[in-house]
């Protein structure tokens, strides 16, 4: 027999038992998002290369080593979206959104990188990210992270910590970067060969080294902070007073640097400790530099990306149900005539409560395989309908979890006799 083919290593199929879960958490995120206003934009899965290149930077871990980068049949050289930032602002720019304009923007979808496959790092996983331009005061960094602590609230999780950092303006990165390049070169011994690469090319990704070897070097170098400009300085110190005045905590983590190159100012990540070493469930940061760079006119910008996956196995840890996933009815009709009505009545059934969710048994069977099917569909409740109840237009309710009585009710009190046994104010 020919060897069955599997999926690609890293990238995982998201199956009917675990579909609730992503559905709970995406439609709990959205309704977030758009209650501060957000629009949503969908975005290609390809890009240019060139566009990853320049906006993530050439010396990262993204652009040198982790990229799906593949030529098409007319030789361009494109890349499967690494991350949401880079499509966003090119869409933006190309389609003339920025230009005197405030956007508030999110997106979703699946995100492409070649990492060493683990719990909590996949080749493909699913981000929703969140774009704000136009704006460069520190009130829309406050308001970006506002809304992640919203998020948290809504899912019920309480564990994640907020750590924060501010990176300053370029001219001030370049003062801190000659010190650390300094200090760095004093030290080039016990450098490891990542390290020394980088030192030309980018010095700041050195102190986001995870080689235990490289801590203590790390833990000695110079601090971003002791090099900020006034005014990066002042926006920090707004963006804690706004976060003090929401009751937000947060730690200040001066080794925050971020894997990608385009960041300015405020960057922030969420981290919890439930997850092992991939606990990064949130981050992100002002990029105000980027739109220039990529050709356009200078445009301030925020945002974050949230991981997905991470988020699942998180609300999973913290033992937090899905709700609405398993059907309230399951339909047990037995004879010609059951079969008949039982359709019929499971679509007024659904049109008469909205949100209501009936399974309607199919391909006949015995009462005790359709019991069953129906005990395996999850369902709150059977309604059963044979030959005695078709005649007499009457349907009967069998408790499959909650225990309590089997009974009989005539076809027209149906709906009401429902609303008592499932709480359908909650549907
Ligand atoms: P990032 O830190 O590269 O930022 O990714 C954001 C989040 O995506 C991470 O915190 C993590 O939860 C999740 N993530 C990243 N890589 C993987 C992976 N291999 N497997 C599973 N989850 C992963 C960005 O992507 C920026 N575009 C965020 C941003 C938006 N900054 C400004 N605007």
């Amino acid at each position: 027999m020919a060897k069955t083919i599997q999926a690609v290593r890293g990238m995982n199929d998201i199956l009917p038992g675990e579909s609730a879960a992503w559905q709970f958490l995406e439609a709990t995120l959205r309704r977030v998002i758009s209650s501060y206003g957000y629009r949503e934009i969908r975005l290609p899965l390809l890009e240019k290369t060139e566009l990853f290149k320049r906006s993530i930077g050439e010396v990262t871990d993204i652009v040198e080593k982790e990229m799906y980068t593949f030529d098409d049949r007319n030789g361009d050289s494109l890349t499967l979206r690494p991350e949401g930032t880079a499509g966003c602002v090119r869409a933006c720019m190309e389609h003339g959104l920025l230009h005197n304009q405030i956007q508030r923007l999110w997106y979703a979808g699946p995100m492409f990188r070649h990492e060493r496959p683990q719990k909590g790092r996949y080749r493909q996983f699913h981000q929703i990210g969140i774009e704000a331009f136009g704006m460069e005061g520190p009130d829309i960094d406050a308001e970006v992270i506002f809304m992640t602590a919203q998020f948290w609230r809504a899912l019920g999780l309480d564990d994640a910590v907020l750590q924060l950092n501010s990176l300053g303006t370029p001219g001030a990165r370049a003062g801190y970067r000659d010190a650390l390049v300094a200090y760095l070169r004093g030290r080039e011994a016990e450098l490891d060969d990542d390290s020394r690469r980088r030192l030309d090319s980018n010095p700041l990704r050195i102190l986001d080294s995870k080689n235990p070897d490289m801590q203590p070097v790390i833990a000695g170098a110079p601090q971003l902070s002791e090099y900020l400009d006034a005014d990066s300085r002042a926006h920090f110190d707004e963006l804690c007073g706004l976060l003090d005045a929401a009751g937000i905590a947060y730690e200040v983590n001066p080794r925050l640097v971020r894997g990608l190159d385009y960041y300015s100012k405020t960057v922030f990540e969420w981290v919890t400790d439930k997850l092992g070493a991939q606990g990064t469930i949130c981050a992100g940061g002002r990029y105000d530099g980027l739109v220039e760079y990529l050709g356009g006119r200078g445009t301030p910008a925020v945002g974050f990306a949230l991981g997905l996956e991470r988020l699942i196995a998180l609300l999973e840890a913290c033992g937090i149900e899905p709700q609405g996933a398993n059907p309230h009815l399951y339909l047990v009709l037995s004879g010609d005539m059951a079969v008949r009505q039982g359709m019929v009545f499971a679509d007024e059934l659904r049109n008469a409560v909205s949100g209501l969710r009936v399974q309607c048994n199919c391909g006949g069977g015995s009462f005790k395989s359709q019991f069953k099917r129906a005990d395996r569909s999850g369902a709150e409740l059977a309604l059963v309908i044979g030959d005695e109840e078709a005649g007499r237009d009457e349907v009967t309710i069998k408790p499959l979890r909650a225990g309590g009585e089997q009974e009989t009710v005539a076809r027209q009190a149906i709906v009401q006799r429902l609303g008592e046994l499932l709480a359908l104010e909650q549907i």
